[in-house]
Order: C-alpha cells, then sequence, then structure tokens
C-alpha cells in the first residue's frame, strides 16, 4: 500500500477483529518497522511487550471490562471528557472534531442529550449502559489476537524535563509507525486506555505484562486483521472528521492565513 493511502485509511477500529491469529511474519514487521522510529539522540526510549497467550488476554479483557464498568457507572468519566463527545452530525460539522456517537440501540436515543446530567447518568445505568459497554470491552480486549504494551525507560521518560517531552514525541512516532504499517497489512488497531483512567487496573496490567521498575507502560494497544463482515459494538462512534488545514496552519506567523489555501476536505479516508 502507497503511504499516502495507508496515512488517508489509518483509523480506530472499534469492533472485533478477523478470528485468527497475527501471521508470524506480519507480526515481524510490524516490530521490525516500529524500532525504525525515530527517537532523541536515537535512545529508543520504549520497549514492547507482545500479548498472544489466551489467559493473559483473558486477564487483560476483564481488566478492561472491569475498568470501563467503573467509569460509566461512576460518571466522572463522562463529566471529564463531555467536551469531545458529539451526538448529532450538526455537532460534528459545527467542531470539525471530536467523537461521534452513530450507533446506539434506539431505547437509548431519547435520553443522549440528558447523559452528562445527573439524571441522565443514573438513567444511563438503569438502562444497563455500563454493562453493555464492560461486556464489549471484555469481549473486543480477549478476542483480539495480538496485544501490545509499549513501556518507555525512566531514566529518559521524566516529566517536567525536555527528556520526558523528546520521549513523549518518540512514543508518538513509534506509535504512528506500528498503526501505519498495521493498516498496510491490513490490520485494525485501538488503543485501551480505559484500564490507564483507574491507576490500582494500570497497575495490575503493569504487574501482568511483567514491567520492572526502571520502565514505565505508557500505552496499550489491541491489533489484529479487519474483517468488513464485523457487526459494529452495541455504542458506537466514529470520528473520520478533521479541521481544514486554513483553520490548523498560519503562514509566518500565527493567524496569518495560509497563501493560497483552498477550501479543504475534511474527510479524506478512503473506504
Ligand atoms: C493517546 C490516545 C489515546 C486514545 N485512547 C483511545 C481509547 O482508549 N479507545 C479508543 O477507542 N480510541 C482511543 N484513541 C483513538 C482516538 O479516539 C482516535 O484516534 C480519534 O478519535 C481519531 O479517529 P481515528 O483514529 O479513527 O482517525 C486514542 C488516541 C490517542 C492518540
Amino acid at each position: 500500500m502507497d503511504l499516502l493511502d495507508a496515512i488517508r485509511r489509518r483509523h480506530t477500529t472499534n469492533g472485533a477483529f478477523a478470528d485468527r491469529p497475527v501471521d508470524p511474519e506480519d507480526k515481524r514487521r510490524l516490530l521490525e518497522m516500529a524500532a525504525r522510529a525515530p527517537s532523541h539522540f536515537n535512545s529508543q526510549p520504549w520497549r514492547f511487550v507482545v500479548v498472544e497467550d489466551e489467559e493473559r488476554r483473558k486477564t487483560l479483557g476483564q481488566i478492561a471490562s472491569d475498568s470501563m464498568r467503573h467509569l460509566i457507572e461512576e460518571g466522572a468519566f463522562w463529566q471529564q471528557y463531555k467536551r469531545y463527545f458529539r451526538f448529532s452530525k450538526e455537532e460534528v460539522e459545527a467542531t470539525k472534531d471530536g467523537i461521534l456517537i452513530d450507533n446506539m440501540p434506539a431505547v437509548l436515543k431519547p435520553f443522549i442529550k440528558y447523559l452528562f446530567t445527573e439524571q441522565g447518568g443514573k438513567m444511563m445505568n438503569a438502562l444497563q449502559v455500563p454493562r453493555v459497554l464492560a461486556n464489549d470491552a471484555r469481549k473486543l480486549v480477549e478476542r483480539s489476537p495480538l496485544i501490545l504494551g509499549i513501556a518507555l525507560t525512566r531514566g529518559e521518560y521524566k516529566p517536567g524535563e525536555l527528556a520526558g517531552l523528546y520521549s513523549m514525541v518518540s512514543l508518538g512516532a513509534v506509535v504512528q509507525t506500528i498503526w501505519l504499517t498495521a493498516t498496510s497489512l491490513g490490520m485494525g488497531f485501538q488503543f485501551i486506555s480505559t484500564p490507564q483512567e483507574i491507576p490500582e487496573n494500570w497497575e495490575r496490567v503493569s504487574a501482568l505484562l511483567g514491567i520492572p521498575t526502571e520502565y514505565e507502560l505508557m500505552l496499550l494497544i489491541r491489533l489484529g486483521y479487519i474483517d468488513p463482515q464485523v457487526k459494529r459494538p452495541a455504542i458506537d462512534w466514529t470520528s473520520p472528521q478533521r479541521k481544514g488545514i486554513a483553520e490548523l496552519v498560519f503562514q509566518e506567523t500565527w493567524g496569518n492565513p495560509l497563501d493560497n489555501e483552498q477550501p479543504a476536505r475534511t474527510d479524506e479516508r478512503s473506504p
């Protein structure tokens, strides 16, 4: 696949992957490409843990599920991240960012605009939304053929210092390298961030992956082959929209419009 094509096609895979393991050749290619990512002074501050063992994936699935249930039931998650949620195409058009909840059971639709109120939260709990989302999270994670943990060495990852910033930039580069390589191999990619929202659950994940104290587990990602036949999760979102170049970029100094900028397409993703 052409690189520009891979960049356009890359997206988050929210649904299940095809029910087959990752080909050892593809796995090798993913990791070899990851190792080619740039890092400050070529420090290569990352280490990767590949999880394929069924029992370990099941445990990760349970932790992801517990985390999802707790976050949604408790309500703080909605409050913390509500600025990113969109519930209509009009809202998306207005901001061209955030994530659009575009798939949900019909029974929930009338309540969705009250989601961020205390009453709405209670209603969602009564309608079993946390249970549905937690169950989906468990299945998605435990049935992913490959789960990847990425850790950074604490010798470089020092929040507050420039080395800390450089490590984060390097981490971003490695993530995008893996994601584009996966796309070119017909594979999907999704972050598993919910356990990270709950420190004790993230510690459970770190312990399960055997991360030593000199390293910090930064990210957990699930990977597998894309299966176009797979049904979407019961409650699902999409976010192909992007702000136009004219809004994102200035010429020479902040606020100065870019020369000859054409109106940008906001969704360039190929089918
Ligand atoms: C640091 C980071 C954490 C993310 N965490 C999650 C996550 O926990 N679950 C998820 O489904 N997507 C997660 N995402 C994916 C973003 O929501 C997604 O990239 C964005 O909405 C754009 O959509 P796209 O990837 O389909 O282009 C994360 C992305 C980043 C960069």
